[in-house]
Protein backbone atom coordinates (compact mmCIF):
# COMPACT_ATOMS: atom_id res chain seq x y z
CA UNK A 1 0.00 0.00 0.00
CA UNK A 2 3.06 2.56 0.94
CA UNK A 3 3.92 2.17 -3.03
CA UNK A 4 0.44 3.52 -4.08
CA UNK A 5 0.10 7.15 -4.70
CA UNK A 6 -1.24 10.01 -2.98
CA UNK A 7 -5.09 11.46 -4.82
CA UNK A 8 -5.35 14.89 -5.04
CA UNK A 9 -8.31 16.59 -6.27
CA UNK A 10 -10.14 20.21 -6.81
CA UNK A 11 -12.61 21.98 -8.51
CA UNK A 12 -9.88 23.02 -11.04
CA UNK A 13 -5.92 24.08 -11.35
CA UNK A 14 -6.07 25.77 -8.46
CA UNK A 15 -4.92 22.88 -6.11
CA UNK A 16 -1.70 22.84 -7.82
CA UNK A 17 -0.74 25.24 -5.87
CA UNK A 18 -1.10 22.71 -2.55
CA UNK A 19 0.71 19.46 -4.79
CA UNK A 20 3.53 22.29 -5.83
CA UNK A 21 3.53 21.85 -1.38
CA UNK A 22 3.32 18.10 -1.21
CA UNK A 23 5.42 17.49 -3.88
CA UNK A 24 8.59 19.91 -2.49
CA UNK A 25 7.87 18.27 0.85
CA UNK A 26 7.73 14.42 -0.07
CA UNK A 27 9.74 14.14 -3.37
CA UNK A 28 9.63 10.53 -3.49
CA UNK A 29 5.88 10.19 -3.25
CA UNK A 30 3.78 9.04 -6.33
CA UNK A 31 0.73 11.79 -7.00
CA UNK A 32 -2.08 11.59 -9.07
CA UNK A 33 -3.91 15.47 -9.48
CA UNK A 34 -7.89 15.79 -10.88
CA UNK A 35 -8.67 18.99 -12.26
CA UNK A 36 -12.64 19.10 -12.16
CA UNK A 37 -12.66 22.48 -14.28
CA UNK A 38 -15.59 21.11 -15.64
CA UNK A 39 -17.30 21.88 -13.01
CA UNK A 40 -15.62 24.67 -11.40
CA UNK A 41 -16.25 26.90 -9.81
CA UNK A 42 -17.64 24.71 -6.71
CA UNK A 43 -17.82 28.17 -4.67
CA UNK A 44 -21.22 28.81 -6.21
CA UNK A 45 -22.54 25.43 -5.98
CA UNK A 46 -25.42 23.79 -3.11
CA UNK A 47 -24.05 21.96 -0.63
CA UNK A 48 -25.21 18.26 -1.77
CA UNK A 49 -24.02 18.87 -5.34
CA UNK A 50 -20.35 19.96 -3.44
CA UNK A 51 -20.57 16.59 -1.66
CA UNK A 52 -21.76 15.00 -4.80
CA UNK A 53 -18.84 16.01 -7.36
CA UNK A 54 -16.15 15.09 -4.06
CA UNK A 55 -17.62 11.69 -3.90
CA UNK A 56 -17.05 11.09 -7.84
CA UNK A 57 -13.68 12.37 -7.98
CA UNK A 58 -12.71 9.94 -4.18
CA UNK A 59 -14.22 7.23 -6.34
CA UNK A 60 -12.11 8.29 -9.51
CA UNK A 61 -9.06 8.57 -7.72
CA UNK A 62 -9.66 5.19 -5.38
CA UNK A 63 -10.06 3.85 -8.81
CA UNK A 64 -6.44 4.65 -9.79
CA UNK A 65 -5.40 2.66 -6.92
CA UNK A 66 -4.91 6.51 -4.17
CA UNK A 67 -3.74 5.34 -0.68
CA UNK A 68 -4.59 8.91 0.97
CA UNK A 69 -6.70 11.94 -1.05
CA UNK A 70 -5.64 15.47 -0.67
CA UNK A 71 -9.44 17.75 -0.68
CA UNK A 72 -7.27 20.41 -2.46
CA UNK A 73 -10.10 22.78 -2.47
CA UNK A 74 -11.88 24.58 0.23
CA UNK A 75 -15.13 25.16 -0.61
CA UNK A 76 -15.18 21.38 -0.87
CA UNK A 77 -13.36 20.80 2.37
CA UNK A 78 -15.15 22.84 4.70
CA UNK A 79 -18.93 21.11 2.65
CA UNK A 80 -18.27 17.47 2.38
CA UNK A 81 -15.15 16.26 3.91
CA UNK A 82 -16.88 14.87 6.86
CA UNK A 83 -18.51 13.14 4.21
CA UNK A 84 -16.03 11.37 2.80
CA UNK A 85 -14.40 10.73 6.11
CA UNK A 86 -17.18 8.55 7.36
CA UNK A 87 -18.09 6.70 3.97
CA UNK A 88 -14.43 5.81 2.84
CA UNK A 89 -11.65 4.07 4.40
CA UNK A 90 -9.15 5.71 3.05
CA UNK A 91 -7.44 9.24 5.47
CA UNK A 92 -8.63 12.33 3.91
CA UNK A 93 -6.57 15.68 4.14
CA UNK A 94 -8.63 18.88 3.77
CA UNK A 95 -7.26 22.52 3.66
CA UNK A 96 -8.99 25.26 5.34
CA UNK A 97 -8.34 28.95 5.69
CA UNK A 98 -5.34 30.09 7.88
CA UNK A 99 -7.56 31.92 10.55
CA UNK A 100 -5.72 30.90 13.35
CA UNK A 101 -2.07 32.04 12.60
CA UNK A 102 -3.50 35.46 10.93
CA UNK A 103 -5.59 36.42 14.32
CA UNK A 104 -3.36 35.38 16.63
CA UNK A 105 -0.37 37.45 14.93
CA UNK A 106 -2.12 40.43 14.08
CA UNK A 107 -1.49 43.81 15.68
CA UNK A 108 -3.98 45.76 14.17
CA UNK A 109 -6.17 43.75 15.22
CA UNK A 110 -8.11 43.21 12.11
CA UNK A 111 -7.22 40.59 8.65
CA UNK A 112 -9.03 40.07 5.69
CA UNK A 113 -10.47 36.68 4.46
CA UNK A 114 -10.56 36.19 0.82
CA UNK A 115 -12.48 33.14 -0.37
CA UNK A 116 -15.74 31.41 -2.15
CA UNK A 117 -19.34 32.02 -0.95
CA UNK A 118 -19.45 28.27 -0.30
CA UNK A 119 -16.55 28.41 1.83
CA UNK A 120 -17.22 31.61 3.70
CA UNK A 121 -20.88 30.11 4.02
CA UNK A 122 -20.08 27.00 5.54
CA UNK A 123 -20.42 25.43 9.10
CA UNK A 124 -16.83 24.12 9.58
CA UNK A 125 -15.65 27.71 8.44
CA UNK A 126 -17.97 29.98 10.80
CA UNK A 127 -17.21 27.39 13.72
CA UNK A 128 -13.27 28.05 12.95
CA UNK A 129 -13.79 31.34 12.65
CA UNK A 130 -15.60 32.29 15.99
CA UNK A 131 -13.39 29.76 17.88
CA UNK A 132 -9.91 32.56 16.93
CA UNK A 133 -11.61 35.68 16.08
CA UNK A 134 -13.43 36.85 19.12
CA UNK A 135 -11.49 40.12 19.67
CA UNK A 136 -10.61 41.08 16.13
CA UNK A 137 -12.17 42.51 13.40
CA UNK A 138 -12.57 40.14 10.77
CA UNK A 139 -13.39 41.46 6.50
CA UNK A 140 -14.35 38.70 4.69
CA UNK A 141 -14.60 38.94 1.06
CA UNK A 142 -16.14 36.24 -1.57
CA UNK A 143 -13.93 36.37 -4.36
CA UNK A 144 -16.59 36.16 -7.07
CA UNK A 145 -14.85 35.82 -10.27
CA UNK A 146 -11.74 34.89 -9.53
CA UNK A 147 -11.58 31.35 -9.97
CA UNK A 148 -13.05 31.55 -13.20
CA UNK A 149 -10.49 34.24 -14.55
CA UNK A 150 -7.41 31.46 -13.20
CA UNK A 151 -9.23 28.89 -14.89
CA UNK A 152 -9.38 30.33 -17.97
CA UNK A 153 -6.26 30.60 -17.84
CA UNK A 154 -5.44 34.73 -17.07
CA UNK A 155 -4.33 34.80 -13.74
CA UNK A 156 -1.83 38.11 -14.57
CA UNK A 157 -4.66 39.72 -16.49
CA UNK A 158 -5.46 43.78 -16.07
CA UNK A 159 -9.38 42.01 -15.68
CA UNK A 160 -7.48 40.31 -12.45
CA UNK A 161 -5.76 42.88 -11.36
CA UNK A 162 -9.14 45.37 -11.49
CA UNK A 163 -11.20 42.76 -10.16
CA UNK A 164 -8.83 42.36 -6.88
CA UNK A 165 -8.82 46.19 -6.81
CA UNK A 166 -12.73 46.46 -6.52
CA UNK A 167 -12.70 43.58 -4.28
CA UNK A 168 -9.78 44.36 -1.78
CA UNK A 169 -11.04 47.88 -1.35
CA UNK A 170 -13.43 47.47 1.65
CA UNK A 171 -10.43 45.33 3.60
CA UNK A 172 -7.86 48.49 3.00
CA UNK A 173 -10.16 50.67 4.63
CA UNK A 174 -10.14 48.69 7.67
CA UNK A 175 -6.04 48.42 7.67
CA UNK A 176 -5.98 44.66 7.60
CA UNK A 177 -2.30 43.49 8.07
CA UNK A 178 -2.89 39.80 7.56
CA UNK A 179 -4.89 38.93 4.41
CA UNK A 180 -6.17 35.07 4.71
CA UNK A 181 -6.33 33.05 1.13
CA UNK A 182 -8.99 30.47 1.72
CA UNK A 183 -9.29 29.15 -1.98
CA UNK A 184 -6.48 27.27 -3.22
CA UNK A 185 -6.69 29.03 -6.45
CA UNK A 186 -5.56 31.92 -5.07
CA UNK A 187 -2.08 31.66 -4.29
CA UNK A 188 -1.99 31.93 -8.21
CA UNK A 189 -2.91 35.76 -7.22
CA UNK A 190 0.00 36.35 -4.75
CA UNK A 191 2.14 38.43 -7.25
CA UNK A 192 -0.91 40.99 -8.40
CA UNK A 193 -2.60 41.19 -4.95
CA UNK A 194 1.48 42.39 -3.80
CA UNK A 195 1.15 45.22 -6.21
CA UNK A 196 -2.04 45.88 -4.84
CA UNK A 197 -1.78 46.01 -0.99
CA UNK A 198 0.21 47.83 1.17
CA UNK A 199 3.34 46.03 2.13
CA UNK A 200 2.98 45.73 5.81
CA UNK A 201 0.38 43.09 4.90
CA UNK A 202 1.30 39.79 4.83
CA UNK A 203 -0.67 37.08 2.88
CA UNK A 204 -1.25 33.64 4.48
CA UNK A 205 -2.27 30.44 2.54
CA UNK A 206 -2.39 27.03 3.81
CA UNK A 207 -0.21 25.05 1.51
CA UNK A 208 2.79 24.39 3.82
CA UNK A 209 0.31 22.85 6.71
CA UNK A 210 -1.57 21.19 4.20
CA UNK A 211 1.84 19.30 3.07
CA UNK A 212 2.98 18.99 6.38
CA UNK A 213 -0.46 17.14 7.53
CA UNK A 214 0.06 14.91 4.70
CA UNK A 215 3.44 13.87 5.63
CA UNK A 216 2.22 13.61 9.46
CA UNK A 217 -0.86 11.43 8.40
CA UNK A 218 1.09 9.26 6.06
CA UNK A 219 3.71 8.29 8.80
CA UNK A 220 0.96 7.39 11.37
CA UNK A 221 -0.56 5.03 8.99
CA UNK A 222 2.57 3.66 7.87
CA UNK A 223 1.87 4.53 4.65
CA UNK A 224 5.00 6.46 3.48
CA UNK A 225 6.49 5.79 0.42
CA UNK A 226 10.22 3.70 1.25
CA UNK A 227 11.67 3.91 -2.03
CA UNK A 228 14.35 6.43 -3.37
CA UNK A 229 13.38 6.99 -6.66
CA UNK A 230 11.34 9.33 -7.58
CA UNK A 231 7.92 8.78 -9.32
CA UNK A 232 6.79 11.05 -11.71
CA UNK A 233 3.08 12.84 -10.65
CA UNK A 234 0.36 12.36 -12.99
CA UNK A 235 -2.21 15.59 -13.86
CA UNK A 236 -6.34 14.79 -15.64
CA UNK A 237 -8.11 18.21 -16.41
CA UNK A 238 -11.58 17.46 -17.80
CA UNK A 239 -11.78 20.53 -19.31
CA UNK A 240 -8.52 22.67 -20.09
CA UNK A 241 -5.07 20.30 -19.73
CA UNK A 242 -3.28 23.49 -21.28
CA UNK A 243 -4.23 25.65 -18.65
CA UNK A 244 -3.19 22.73 -15.58
CA UNK A 245 0.39 22.17 -18.01
CA UNK A 246 1.38 25.62 -18.11
CA UNK A 247 0.99 26.04 -14.24
CA UNK A 248 2.90 23.07 -13.16
CA UNK A 249 5.59 22.83 -15.66
CA UNK A 250 8.18 24.89 -16.00
CA UNK A 251 12.02 24.68 -17.94
CA UNK A 252 13.22 22.19 -15.10
CA UNK A 253 10.40 19.70 -15.98
CA UNK A 254 7.43 18.83 -18.25
CA UNK A 255 5.32 15.99 -16.00
CA UNK A 256 2.98 14.58 -18.21
CA UNK A 257 -0.78 16.13 -18.26
CA UNK A 258 -3.68 14.41 -20.22
CA UNK A 259 -7.50 15.20 -20.81
CA UNK A 260 -9.63 12.70 -18.77
CA UNK A 261 -13.26 12.58 -18.57
CA UNK A 262 -14.46 12.23 -15.07
C1 LIG B 1 -14.14 27.00 -6.29
O1 LIG B 1 -14.22 26.00 -7.00
O2 LIG B 1 -15.12 27.76 -6.16
C2 LIG B 1 -12.86 27.36 -5.57
C3 LIG B 1 -12.07 26.29 -4.99
C4 LIG B 1 -11.72 26.50 -3.52
O3 LIG B 1 -12.57 26.88 -2.73
O4 LIG B 1 -10.55 26.23 -3.12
Amino acid sequence: MSFNPIGIFDSGVGGTSIWKEIHSLLPLEKTIYLADSKNAPYGKKTVRDIVSLSRKNTDKLLSMGCKLIVVACNTATTNAIQELRSEYKIPFIGIEPAIKPAALKSQTKAIGILATKGTLSSALFSKTSELYTKKIKVIEIEGNGLVELIEGGKKDSLATENLLHQLLEPMLLQEIDYLVLGCSHYPYLIPTLKKILPKKVQIIDSGEAVARQTKAVLEQNHLLNGTSSAEIPEFFSNKNPMVLAELINSKEHNFPVSYMDF
